[in-house]
């Protein structure tokens, strides 16, 4: 056709969302759908931020501030950075892709799990780069096999902390044997797009550590526990200079009006957040001990998601769940074959999936008994 198509793109494969509220009730014919697919937040976004938005649509007209002044100074604040070491896009999914951008040319390689978030394996190859899988430790991330991973090829190392999809986290004790490993030259992200969520009081204080190690780049979102995906904003703290490219990497209007008042709305109702993170710790606790009594398998998270097995296929599981109304994510999908990657709802949402779960299990055992 004349085209040239690059050959990065012609090898890439496109990313399989979550099923949408709308598709399944479109598909299915059904009015009542719960989506515990996406690690999205159930109780939605903090009331200041809903008030912040109505008074942003007068100004929907005009084109945002490139710079991100204001969200840039509160994140800064917030977190006790530099707003110069701040940076802010379209999702922390795009500042994957401004990473790669930035650090990775053809042949270069990047290290991640085999079992993580997939967009830095898109990310790395798009790029010409190649990815480094390394198998995982009791389902997390085993990070003295990824250091040890490190050639003179690697660019960037990749930690999901807490991990999407298995939950899991490595502690301070992981970070400080490993880290003096890591050499100048090689960048070491620190994904914490769940760190509002975490649990466990060993977890490290990357934003300690930036001082210190000028190759380590932080990325959060606005995504999850501040229950603003579809706004699509995220954030990265860097050292100055990487910040400088980054930002010039990034497009000017990448965070459109609403997400930037948004975010910073959200960024000072701490007290929100808090009920996020007990409401996530509760219903954790309680969906731990259902899966129990259900004899599911299940990986102990410090995200909004469990990680759950059932003696079933979990693609008959997802989609006898589906025909009830509630969308979860199959671990086939993820690289997790037999999973499912449930994220933690309301209260009553939970009842529900437990409800249904119940039915699927004593049907499936009917089933197998005739
Ligand atoms: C670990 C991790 N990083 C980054 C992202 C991207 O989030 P967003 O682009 O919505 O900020 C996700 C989304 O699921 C994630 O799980």
């Amino acid at each position: 056709m004349g085209y040239c198509i690059r050959e990065e793109v012609l090898g890439l494969e496109r990313y399989v969302a979550g099923k949408p509220i709308s598709e399944v009730k479109r598909e299915l014919g059904l009015t009542e759908v719960i989506k515990l697919a996406s690690n999205e937040n159930p109780l939605g976004c903090s009331p200041k931020v809903k008030q912040a938005l109505k008074e942003a649509i007068e100004e929907a007209c005009l084109y945002p501030d490139a710079s991100n002044y204001e969200l840039k100074e509160t994140i800064a604040k917030k977190l006790a950075v530099k707003s110069s070491q701040v940076f802010c896009g379209t999702g922390s999914d795009l500042l994957i892709r401004a990473i790669c951008s930035t650090f990775i040319s053809p042949g270069d390689e990047s290290i991640m799990a085999e079992v993580t978030f997939s967009r830095y394996d898109a990310g790395t190859k798009l790029m010409g780069g190649k990815s480094v899988f390394v198998p995982m430790k009791n389902h997390g991330l085993d990070v003295d096999k990824m250091v040890d991973s490190i050639t003179a090829k690697t660019k960037i190392i990749w930690f999901c902390n807490p991990n999407n999809p298995t939950g899991t986290i490595f502690r301070k004790e992981d970070l400080e044997r490993i880290i003096s490993r890591i050499p100048e030259n090689v960048i070491f992200i620190m994904d914490e797009a769940y760190i509002e969520y975490v649990t466990d009081d060993q977890y490290p204080d990357s934003i300690s550590l930036l001082d210190k190690y000028p190759n380590l780049i932080i990325l959060r979102t606005f995504s999850k526990a501040y229950g603003l995906a579809s706004l699509r904003c995220g954030y990265g703290i860097a050292n100055e200079e990487f910040t400088n490219y980054l930002n010039t990497v990034i497009g000017p209007f990448d965070v459109n009006l609403f997400a930037q008042k948004a975010a910073v709305a959200a960024l000072k109702d701490n007290e929100y957040l808090q009920l996020v993170y007990e409401t996530n710790r509760q219903e954790k606790e309680k969906l731990y001990i259902e899966f129990k009594r259900l004899g599911l398998d299940y990986i102990e998270t410090n995200a909004n998601f469990i990680m759950a097995a059932s003696k079933l296929d979990d693609k008959l599981v997802f989609n006898e769940l589906l025909k009830r109304g509630i969308i979860i994510r199959p671990g086939y999908l993820l690289g997790m074959p037999g999973w499912m990657r449930i994220t933690i709802g309301t209260e009553e949402q939970n009842k529900a999936l437990i409800k249904a779960l119940t039915e699927i299990l004593n049907e499936q055992a009917l089933e197998v008994a005739n």
